[in-house]
């Protein structure tokens, strides 16, 4: 892959649980945003994942015909491997597992954030899907660290060496820090870099298809981007960041919200993608709410 032209880095949708449902990813779908698909977690604990389960669960991807990777959460090696095995038999190109999610109730079930304390577990974890799906990609999304950033130096260099992970999703944030802005990106993207030595790296954190975002694929020889919220606040930006034909962002916006609420999903999701879409504090949210009531 030729690194210098942009168009040569691989440009990923962010996860988005609670976000990505059925009538969000037909819209994606319908209005072609994205050139690949990684889902939202599927949490997997006491048993793995029933096949009927999983069907249900990758349909919607799955339907844009473009390559589906399914992101996985969980703690024991076994189940996750086995449910692993499943995707791939229903159309899935790749796993991924989720070392990352901060929320509270997920860090309570030792998942995601959580895992990032225990790097011989996810090894395990690690060697036991790799195995279970042969030639797939396997890869790791993961934030820098519980409660320090530079944990990412320690954690990711046997990880790396282990030849069990395809591929790095690096969000720079560490879990404690949730989603608040941080100053020092750059500095944890090039860490993350030298770290994961050989292994493709994907790039996540506020990245957009400005100047900056460019320089820091570029510096850190990274395979791409993954972009979540600012995708959501310019339904295009993919498409613009892989310099395709693209609408500006408000004209993106309009026909993402008009074409989403044609499939008439509940109120409250409309409620949400309109707040994704324009902002908490935008006219056309307010007045969405005052129609609401
Ligand atoms: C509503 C919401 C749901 C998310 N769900 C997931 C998820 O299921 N899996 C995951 O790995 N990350 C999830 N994330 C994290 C994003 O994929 C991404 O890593 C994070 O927002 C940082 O990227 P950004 O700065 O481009 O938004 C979620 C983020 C948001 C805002």
């Amino acid at each position: 892959m030729n690194m210098t032209t942009p168009y040569a880095y691989q440009f990923w949708p962010g996860p988005m649980e609670g976000v990505a449902k059925a009538e969000f990813v037909a819209t994606v779908n319908e209005l072609d945003l994205v050139s690949r698909w990684m889902t939202p977690f599927l949490r997997v604990s006491e048993i793995p994942a029933p096949r009927k389960t999983v069907a249900i669960f990758l349909a919607p991807f799955l339907r844009s015909g473009k390559p589906v990777t399914l992101q996985l959460m969980g703690d024991d090696a076994k189940i996750l491997a086995e449910t692993a095995k499943t995707a791939v038999a229903l159309g899935a190109e790749g796993i991924n597992l989720n070392c990352g999610c901060p929320s509270k109730r997920v860090v309570r079930h030792h998942s995601g954030g959580a895992m990032l304390n225990d790097a011989t577990l996810i090894g395990e974890i690690c060697r036991a899907i790799k195995d279970a799906i042969g030639e797939k990609e396997f890869s790791l999304k993961f934030r820098s660290g519980s409660g320090d950033w530079r944990e990412v130096e320690n954690f990711l260099p046997p990880l790396a060496a282990s030849g069990d992970v395809d591929g790095f999703f690096y969000h720079c944030r560490t879990v404690a820090e949730g989603y608040t802005a941080i100053a020092d990106r750059k500095e944890r993207f090039l860490t993350a870099a030298q770290a994961a030595g050989d292994v493709p790296l994907v790039l996540n954190g506020d990245f957009d298809d400005g100047a900056e975002s460019f320089a820091i694929l570029a510096e850190c020889r990274a395979k791409g981007a993954m972009i979540a919220r600012n995708w959501m606040r310019d339904p295009y930006l993919l498409r613009r960041c892989e310099k395709q034909d693209a609408p500006d962002a408000e004209t993106g916006r309009q026909l993402f919200f008009t074409t989403f609420c044609a499939k008439n999903p509940p109120r409250g999701a409309q409620l949400e993608i309109c707040r994704m879409l324009w902002g908490e504090k935008s006219p056309v949210f307010r007045k969405l709410c005052k129609k609401t009531k």
